[in-house]
C-alpha cells in the first residue's frame, strides 16, 4: 500500500499539462522526471519551463520559496520509463486523452511499479473505473483532474476508482496541498466529475438563452464576468446562498420557491445545432477573431488576469 512518503515524482507526457505538472511539482521542493514518447517533447519542455520560470521570477510570480535555478534543476528528462519509475512516489499521467492509449500506459506501469507508488492519471472525463479496471495495483490509482492552466488555477479533483485506498486519497491530498494547489475530494466518480458537470450546467443554461434571443452572446459573457464571477472567484454558490440572506437556513426560507419556479423554465439540453454556433461564434470573434494570433494573445491575457488574480487571493486568504 502507498507509503506516507512522496518521494520523487514521475510525469508521464510533457504537453501542456504534464509541462504544468512538472513546474508545480518543483515549486514543492519535488524532484521531477519527465518522460515523452517522443524525446524532442521532453526537450521542448524543459526549454519552455526554463523560461516560464525566469519570466515569473521577473515579476515576483514564481510559485514556491525557491529560486527559478533551484527549482530548475529539480526537473529532468529521461527516455526509459522502467529507470523512471526507481524512486518515485507520485507517478502523474498527462498523455492524450484516449482511454486505450491511457489502459496501455497503466498497464505497463502495473508490471513495474512496487506498492507504494500512487498512480495518477489528469484526464478530464475519463472515468476511474474504466482506465483502472483489473489493474493488480488498483488500490494506488485515482484521478487528479488539474484546471487549465494549472500553475494560476489551483483546484484539482481527486477522483478514486471504487477499489481506490482511502490511505492513496489521503496521501493524494496531502501532495496537493503541499505543492499549493486546491484538492478537493469527489467521493465517488461521476461522469465529468463536478467542474464539468457545473461548467456545462451553466453552458447549457448560456446556450439556451442565447438561442431564444433572450439575451447577446456578448451580454450573457458579461453575466458571469461581471457579475456571478466576480464573487464565485472568492466564494461558492453555497456560501453565496448562505451570505446574500441571514444564514443559508434564512436564505433557503426566503428564496427556495422563486428557486424552483426558475429551475422549472430551463429547457431541454440544447444540441449546438451549426446555425447557433455560428451566431455564437460571430459575436465571440467581433473581439477576439478566431485566428491564432488574436486567440493566443488573448490566451496571455487571461493568464495575465488569473496570475494576479491569484496574487490577490493569497493576499486576502492571509489576512
Ligand atoms: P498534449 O497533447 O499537450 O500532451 C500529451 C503528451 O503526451 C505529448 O507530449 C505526447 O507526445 C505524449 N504522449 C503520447 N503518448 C504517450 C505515451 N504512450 N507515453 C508517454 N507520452 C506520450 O495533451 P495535454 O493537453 O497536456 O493533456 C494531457 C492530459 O491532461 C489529457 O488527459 C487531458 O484530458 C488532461 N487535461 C488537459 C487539460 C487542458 O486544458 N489541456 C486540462 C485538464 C486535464
Amino acid at each position: 500500500m502507498a507509503s506516507s512518503e512522496p518521494g520523487d515524482v514521475l510525469i508521464l507526457g510533457s504537453g501542456l499539462i504534464g509541462r504544468s505538472w512538472a513546474m508545480l511539482f518543483a515549486s514543492g521542493g519535488f524532484k521531477v522526471k519527465l518522460y515523452d514518447i517522443e524525446q524532442q517533447q521532453v526537450t521542448n519542455a524543459l526549454e519552455t519551463i526554463r523560461k516560464e520560470m525566469k519570466i515569473l521570477e521577473q515579476s515576483d510570480s514564481l510559485r514556491g520559496s525557491l529560486s527559478s535555478e533551484e527549482q530548475l534543476s529539480l526537473i529532468s528528462g529521461c527516455s526509459n520509463i522502467q529507470a523512471a519509475v526507481e524512486g518515485a512516489g507520485h507517478i502523474q499521467e498527462c498523455i492524450p486523452e484516449n482511454l486505450e492509449l491511457k489502459k496501455k500506459i497503466f498497464a505497463q506501469l502495473d508490471q513495474i511499479v512496487d506498492d507504494k507508488v500512487v498512480l495518477s492519471s489528469s484526464t478530464s472525463c475519463l472515468l476511474p473505473s474504466k482506465l483502472f479496471a483489473g489493474l493488480a495495483h488498483v488500490k494506488q490509482c485515482l484521478v487528479v483532474h488539474p484546471v487549465n492552466p494549472p500553475y494560476y488555477v489551483p483546484l484539482v479533483e481527486l477522483v478514486p476508482h471504487p477499489e481506490t485506498a482511502p490511505a492513496t486519497m489521503d496521501r493524494t491530498y496531502a501532495l496537493m496541498r503541499k505543492i499549493g494547489q486546491s484538492p478537493v475530494r469527489i467521493m465517488k466518480e461521476i461522469d465529468g466529475f463536478a467542474l464539468n458537470r457545473l461548467q456545462y450546467a451553466i453552458i447549457g443554461e448560456a446556450w439556451r438563452l442565447v438561442e431564444e434571443g433572450i439575451v447577446s452572446p456578448s451580454d450573457l459573457d458579461l453575466v458571469m464576468s461581471d457579475g456571478l464571477g466576480m464573487r464565485y472567484a472568492f466564494i461558492g454558490p453555497l456560501e453565496t446562498m448562505h451570505l446574500n440572506a441571514e444564514g443559508m437556513l434564512n436564505y433557503c426560507d426566503r428564496y427556495r420557491e422563486g428557486m424552483k419556479r426558475v429551475l422549472k423554465t430551463f429547457g431541454p439540453i440544447p444540441d449546438f445545432s451549426r446555425a447557433t454556433t455560428e451566431k455564437v461564434n460571430q459575436a465571440m470573434c467581433v473581439n477576439v477573431p478566431d485566428d491564432p494570433e488574436h486567440l493566443g494573445a488573448r490566451r496571455q491575457w487571461r493568464d495575465e488576469c488569473l496570475l494576479r488574480l491569484a496574487k490577490l487571493k493569497r493576499q486576502m486568504q492571509s489576512q
